[in-house]
């Protein structure tokens, strides 16, 4: 260590010297060639990370471990209350198992380079399927079990996959959920030319579906498979395609490689979350969201660790004890979660007083992202639990922290509210509109200096210029977060939400822009804007703000409402949560007529947001004031 600290000394050495820091960082993962370059910055700026390795990323995730010995040692255990199922694979049965399921996958068609869509819940199929598409070199993309088929439909319209594998249902605590319908109608909505040849189905007893000419079932065919091996891989080649909300309603898909994401993965295991082989970690996430992507599957096998796969939720299966039963059943080392199921298991259990009926000494951190830890939580979590409640913030453009805490480096003090410091790579910047840098303390577009580190998005699918103009365009030389921001005289970062029109509902992404074409589809709709309101559970719920069409005043609102919730529900899904929606006279626009959207948030944020000059009718603004902020007001409230 350095006269800086172990985590300055790192930060300053990925900076200085990036090649020579994630060389080094390389050596923790197995290459078939290994690199001699890193950092390849030829076609800046899309810049590419070990651009002469090759490797295997489920090669490194599961045989190496039992080619090293350890195939004994569990590499999942499956906890699902939903279903009264608990399952335990040793890394080599669940080698065996991704290794037949890539087979055939490879007798339906698919090869190197070739998409897979996975729609699926928490169960291991899906991890399978993922690590086996890693195997023979193809491409994953899974997609949100919650997703509608119009949603599904989209993402797979554009990643064109050979093969879809999809489970039959999916189990929320309230209702069985068919996926399988679900994947059919998206099917029929695509043109035939992007559907894909083969849907392979897991089917569960609780909803068994329904089989056609082309569906092929997991458990029948797998019987019958040869186990392939794992096949070479250049290590930009792409590893999955992850779609996530933009701020037009069309879905990004961001591109992820193979090596500089398994580097970055195992840097992140031992010197941010402190995990090791054979330590027993667990996300409480979803695999559909990259969180789960990263933390569920790929780094906590990478580094040859136990990673928990739990299909429930952190209230209600059965109750608000249901983490700390886990985490003592499998005697956990960490946790990952967002904060919004820690608010959760606040409201149903404020003294956590379902924590002290089990064994937690084997418990030593709780990590956070997904949305910002708020130090209220973060109070409640940390006196409650009496170990160190850690943020960290990161995107799925992103793959893993921007800045986080160091545990296994150097743990760092904890300040609430902030998620520690920038990590390795991440030259992180706070900007004006200008492109100059803020003094610390002050508030900014929070960016990245290019490049970024191994592990970050490539590029978008299909679309570079897409990628360019979203995130590169606005501060040249430099990553747009989306996020705002600053960082204080220590260099702590403070991430205080995003700039543009995304929202965050319990820890998932969802652009308001897609929210709002749904509601503009609605005949008795003229114009409308969704903006995201604060929700003690959930931080954000969107809340719809319609202006009807003329002549259709009379049109009952509680009829209104109740259909342009069915139809956010039915195009986009359940999850977004959108339950409330306000028929407004009229929204504040300027001259040319553009809707005010960032001072429509600002007001609802409570925020003094200046009054554009250019503001058609401030009447207008002033009537809608009091259903943005209905405590201050005596306007009527919104119909929810
Ligand atoms: N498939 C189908 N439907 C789904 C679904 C899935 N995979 N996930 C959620 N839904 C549905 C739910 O059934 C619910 O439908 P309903 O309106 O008919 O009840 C709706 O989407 C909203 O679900 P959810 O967000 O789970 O809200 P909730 O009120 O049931 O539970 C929390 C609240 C806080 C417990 C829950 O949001 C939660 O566990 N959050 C943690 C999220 C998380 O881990 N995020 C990590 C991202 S890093
Ligand atoms: P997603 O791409 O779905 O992971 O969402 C990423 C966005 O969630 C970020 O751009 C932030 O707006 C928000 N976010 C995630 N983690 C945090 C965090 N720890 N603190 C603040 N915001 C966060």
């Amino acid at each position: 260590m350095g006269p800086l600290g172990a985590y300055a000394d790192e930060y300053a050495r990925s900076l200085a010297d990036p090649d020579g820091f994630w060389l080094k960082a390389a050596r923790a993962i197995d290459w078939t060639r290994m690199p001699r370059r890193a950092l390849d910055r030829s076609r800046a700026p899309f810049y590419r990370w070990f651009p002469d390795g090759k490797l295997n990323t489920c090669y490194n995730a599961l045989d190496r471990h039992v080619a090293a010995g350890h195939g004994d040692r569990i590499a999942l255990l499956y906890d699902s209350p939903v279903t009264g199922t608990k399952q335990r694979y040793s890394y080599a049965e669940i080698t065996d198992e991704v290794a037949r399921f890539a087979g055939l996958l490879v007798d339906l068609g698919v090869g190197k380079g070739d998409r897979v869509v996975i729609y699926m819940p928490m169960v291991p199929h899906a991890v399978v399927a993922m690590l086996a598409c890693a195997r023979i070199g193809a491409i994953h993309s899974v997609v949100f079990g919650g997703f509608a088929p119009k949603e599904l439909a989209a993402r797979i319209a554009d990643a064109r996959p050979k093969v879809l594998v999809c489970a039959s249902c999916g189990i929320e605590p309230s209702r069985v959920v068919e996926y399988k319908p679900v994947v059919d109608e998206a099917i029929l909505a695509i043109a035939p030319d992007c559907r894909p040849e083969h849907v392979v189905v897991v089917q569960r007893p609780q909803a068994p579906a329904t089989m056609t000419a082309n569906d092929v079932d997991w458990s029948q065919s797998i019987s019958q498979t040869r186990p392939v091996g794992c096949v070479d891989v250049a290590a930009t080649d792409e590893l999955y395609v992850l779609y996530t909300s933009g701020t037009t309603g069309r879905p990004k898909g961001v591109v992820r490689d193979n090596g500089g994401y398994a580097v970055a993965l195992a840097w992140s295991m031992a010197n941010i979350y402190d995990i090791g082989p054979g330590d027993v970690w667990w996300t409480a996430s979803d695999v559909g969201w990259v969180v789960g992507h990263s933390y569920i599957v790929y780094a906590p096998l990478l580094v040859g660790a136990t990673t928990v796969l739990f299909e429930g939720k952190p209230v209600g299966t059965p109750d608000a004890g249901a983490f700390w039963r886990v985490i003592s059943e499998y005697q956990v080392k960490a946790l990952f979660t967002a904060p919004t199921a820690l608010r959760a298991i606040k409201r149903d259990d404020p003294h956590m007083a379902e924590a002290a009926k089990y064994d937690l000494s084997r418990f030593q951190t709780l990590f956070t992202a997904g949305e910002r830890l708020d130090p209220q939580t973060y109070q409640w979590a940390t006196d409650r639990l009496g170990v160190p409640v850690v943020d960290n913030w990161w995107q799925t453009e992103t793959g893993w922290p921007i800045a986080a805490n160091p545990r296994g480096l150097e743990p760092l003090p904890i300040k609430p509210g902030s998620p520690t410091v920038p990590m390795p790579g991440y030259d992180v910047r706070v900007l004006d509109e200008q492109n100059t840098e803020v003094p610390s303390g002050t508030h900014g577009s929070i960016c990245v200096k290019l490049p970024m580190p191994p592990g970050t998005l490539t590029t978008l699918w299909g679309d570079d210029e897409r990628y360019r103009a979203s995130y590169l365009a606005q501060h040249p030389g430099y990553y747009l977060t989306g996020d705002g921001g600053y960082l204080d005289a220590d260099g702590y970062l403070y991430v205080m939400g995003r700039t543009d029109d995304i929202i965050n509902v319990a820890g998932h992404r969802f652009s308001t822009g897609a929210l709002e074409a749904v509601l503009a589809a609605h005949p008795a709709v003229a114009e409308c804007v969704v903006i995201g309101v604060r929700d003690a559970i959930k931080g954000q719920v969107p809340h719809g703000l319609v202006v009807l069409k003329s002549g259709v005043e009379t049109t009952d609102p509680e009829k209104l409402r109740a259909e342009l919730i069915a139809a956010v529900r039915h195009e986009i899904g359940a999850v977004t949560s959108f339950q409330q929606v306000s028929v407004v006279e009229g929204l504040p626009k300027t001259r040319s007529g553009k809707i005010l959207r960032k001072l429509i948030r600002a007001i609802a944020d409570g925020r003094d947001e200046p009054v554009p000059a250019t503001i058609e009718d401030p009447a207008v603004l002033e009537r809608l004031r009091p259903v943005l902020q209905p405590s201050t007001g005596t306007a009527p409230r919104p119909c929810a």
